[in-house]
Formats: C-alpha cells, sequence, structure tokens
C-alpha cells in the first residue's frame, strides 16, 4: 500500500518534471547563461577549459579564483533577492570571506516580504559555518596515489542497509583493469537515537565511512558537499575522477571506467558529466521540499549535473573547494555545485547513461538498461538483483 503509494506519487513527480521540462523548454532560453552542450551524439566530450595544477601559493590562488567567480557576475540577476545581493558583496570582497561558524547571518538581515520556512532559516542560520569536526575519517584511504576513481556516496547515518547493498554491489572496491575504483560513504549525524557505536562497529568491518559533526538533514547537503572537497582536498587530491552520488543509485562502474579510461587520453580536459538540468527556476510551490522564496532567490539556476549522481575530473577538487569560498551558500546542494563549477567556468555535459530521474516506463524492456551509466531510486533489494543479472544482461543484449 505504502508502497504504490510512493510509486504512484514518484510517477506523478515525473510527469511534472517532463511537463515542466517540456514548459521550460518551450518557452524560456535565458540570455544570461551560457548554453550547456545537449545530449549529443559526442556527449563525452567537454568544452575545455585549461584548470592545470593550482598555485602552491594560497594568496596568488586567492586571486586567480577570485578572477575566475567573476564570471558569476555576469549570472547573477541584479535583485533585492538576499541569495544574489550576497552574491554580489562576496565578489566585491577584497579577501576571502573566512566561513567559520563565529561568523553568521542572522535571518534578520534579509528583507523579508515572504515568510521563510523554518528550514531555511535555520539553513541561513548556519550557512557560513564550515569547519565541523570529524568523527569518523578515512586518511589513507587514497595513500597510494592510485585512485582512478573515488565513489563518494552521500549517505544518512541510519541507512544501513543501503551503504551494505552497494558496498556488496556495483560499488565495492575494485582493480578494473589496473584501474583503482575506492568507496566512501559521507555522514552527519542523526540526535536521536544514538547510532553513534553501530556506525563505529560499521566502519571497523568496512572502512569507508566519513562523518562530520553536523546534523545530516536535506538542506545541510550543501555543508556535506563543501566538508567532502575539504577532505578530497586534503587526502584524496590525486584521485583521477570522483562520482558523486546517493545511497540509491545503481551504476555501473566497468562502463564508466571505461568511458573515462578514453578520455584519459586527452591531456587538458575538466570534466562534470550527468544528467543535464538546463534553465530551470526555483520551485515557488510552498509545500515542495525544493520551496525557495522569491525574495531569497531571484532568476534561473545555472545549468548543473543532477544530484543523483554524477563525475567530475579529480584535478578540480582544490580549485572547487576554494572556488566555493566566494559562492554565496545556497540550500539545494546540486544546484550550490553547478554554481561553483560555473566560477570556474566549467559546464557540464550530459551523458545519455545517467538516469538520475529513473527510466520511463516504456523504455524498460530487458535491453533498455544496457547503455545505463547510473540509475536513481533503486532501494537495496533492486540493488543487488540487479547487480546479480548485469552479465546474464550483457551477454543478451
Ligand atoms: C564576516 O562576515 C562579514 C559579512 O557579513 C564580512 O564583512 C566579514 O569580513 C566576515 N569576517 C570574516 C573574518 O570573514
Ligand atoms: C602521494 O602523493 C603525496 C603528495 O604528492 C606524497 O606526499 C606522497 O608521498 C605520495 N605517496 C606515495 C605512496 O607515493
Ligand atoms: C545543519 O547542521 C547544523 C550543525 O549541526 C545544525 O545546527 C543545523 O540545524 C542544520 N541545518 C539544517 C537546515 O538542518
Amino acid at each position: 500500500m505504502v508502497r504504490c503509494r510512493k510509486f504512484s506519487i514518484s510517477l506523478i513527480a515525473f510527469f511534472m518534471l517532463v511537463a515542466l521540462k517540456i514548459c521550460i523548454d518551450l518557452t524560456y532560453t535565458p540570455p544570461h547563461l551560457p548554453q550547456t552542450p545537449s545530449i549529443s551524439t559526442e556527449p563525452y566530450r567537454s568544452p575545455v577549459v585549461q584548470l592545470g595544477p593550482l598555485q602552491g601559493d594560497e594568496e596568488l590562488s586567492m586571486a586567480t579564483l577570485h578572477n575566475l567567480a567573476q564570471k558569476l557576475r555576469k549570472a547573477v540577476i541584479r535583485s533585492e533577492a538576499f541569495w544574489n545581493t550576497e552574491q554580489l558583496q562576496l565578489l566585491d570582497l577584497k579577501a576571502p570571506m573566512a566561513w567559520t561558524c563565529s561568523n553568521s547571518t542572522s535571518v534578520s538581515q534579509v528583507k523579508v516580504t515572504d515568510p521563510y520556512p523554518d528550514l531555511l532559516q535555520s539553513f541561513l542560520a548556519h550557512s557560513r559555518c564550515r569547519n565541523h569536526r570529524m568523527i569518523i575519517n578515512q586518511p589513507k584511504k587514497c595513500s597510494l596515489n592510485t585512485t582512478f576513481l573515488l565513489l563518494a556516496i552521500k549517505s544518512s547515518p541510519q541507512n544501513f542497509a543501503q551503504r551494505q547493498a552497494v558496498r556488496n554491489s556495483w560499488g565495492g572496491e575494485r582493480d578494473y583493469g589496473g584501474k583503482n575504483v575506492k568507496l566512501v560513504f559521507l555522514l552527519g549525524t542523526v540526535q536521536v537515537p544514538d547510532l553513534s557505536p553501530l556506525l563505529v562497529y560499521e566502519n571497523s568491518r568496512s572502512h569507508d565511512l566519513l562523518q562530520w559533526d553536523f546534523v545530516d538533514t536535506f538542506f545541510n547537503l550543501t555543508l556535506k558537499d563543501q566538508l567532502f572537497l575539504g577532505w578530497a582536498n586534503k587526502h584524496c587530491a590525486k584521485a583521477n575522477y570522483i562520482l558523486k552520488g546517493d545511497d540509491d543509485v545503481f551504476a555501473r562502474i566497468p562502463n564508466i571506467v571505461q568511458i573515462l579510461s578514453l578520455l584519459d587520453n586527452q591531456r587538458h580536459h575538466s570534466l562534470y558529466m550527468g544528467h543535464v538540468v538546463k534553465a530551470a527556476r526555483p520551485y515557488r510551490d510552498t509545500h515542495s521540499k525544493y520551496y525557495i522564496p522569491p525574495s531569497f532567490y531571484a532568476g534561473f539556476y545555472p545549468p548543473y549535473a543532477g544530484g543523483g549522481g554524477y563525475v567530475f575530473f579529480g584535478r578540480l577538487i582544490p580549485w572547487l573547494y576554494l572556488v566555493s569560498r566566494f559562492v554565496s551558500p545556497f540550500p539545494i546542494d546540486d544546484v550550490y555545485t553547478g554554481m561553483c563549477f560555473m566560477a570556474l567556468g566549467v559546464h557540464p555535459v550530459g551523458h545519455p547513461g545517467f538516469k538520475t530521474f529513473n527510466i520511463p516506463k516504456e523504455e524498460k524492456t530487458s535491453c533498455s538498461e544496457k547503455p545505463l551509466l547510473l540509475v536513481h531510486r533503486k532501494s537495496p533489494q533492486e540493488m543487488l538483483k540487479m547487480w546479480g543479472q548485469q552479465y546474464e544482461k550483457m551477454q543478451q543484449c
């Protein structure tokens, strides 16, 4: 019954998204945003932006990044909206903001013409705070400097079954023809019940949890992203590629590794690949989980890759980590990531194999999942089943 309702809700949501997308496609071409390449016959080549290793000198790097971040200035609509105003101010600062917990925003600074939901207020109250302590770390995860692909999977403390299914299926750490794949799960905390003994035990077996001291909620996912980038910058900056995804996706790692290996022959590239969402606008429906009040953000979102799963070039880690100091916090994590990439001048590139909105029913024949790289919304059981069947399918199709 619950399953059935969930299914019909997701079906309705899916059709609404399709309808919304068609509507957006027909009615709008935002003049202020650079065009993203749409899914084409040659989907694997992203526009080439040359971002080499960052200068070791922090001040020089920050100056470079500050200049790069000015790209955002053209994209931000001049408006009284809180985020837009803050963003333009951030770009004017002479020195980058410190982003420590002592420097927090009060919502009273915001010109509220429409009441902010509690979650958004709570987000704003903590949004300057990015220096959370680590509770569980894996400092040696990439110590051999041979990681080809790092799977960084957003999970929540209570999702034990999802994590186990990921480990035991597509996400297990393996060597794919000499290409090393490593796995970490990104977690915050839950206050009640205290799951820490269970997590410590889980980690003693799997050595793949990263946990920080913040409450793991939807509006803290941007914070999770930032903390992950800080970790990766410190402990895994040599990884060739990062796959960032949710713990309810199923990914075909051999296929992804193969595509990325072919890419690797091109020397300079800056990859940000997934299911690209173009010219989306904030949800203005106050009941939506994604609701953003007009007085908070004005304009379109930058093109971004759906947060269910996307891949990016490892060399971008320090760039992303540092440029996010010039990008004003935004509560929806995949949109925020899109903003950071935009600040660097890196455009997302679409790949039809990323199905972050699941597969349309008519495509669901037994072979429809062959070109699939990543699909969203799978239960642990479905994940294990797909894993069991994948070799069979490859032979049939
Ligand atoms: C704290 O935030 C304000 C903006 O509200 C900024 O002017 C100031 O420089 C920040 N302080 C630090 C140490 O970053
Ligand atoms: C990995 O790279 C780091 C940074 O360049 C270096 O300090 C470290 O010695 C390397 N580790 C190995 C095992 O090569
Ligand atoms: C994010 O985490 C902080 C630190 O634990 C917490 O105080 C805050 O309420 C959380 N924010 C949201 C929107 O849940």
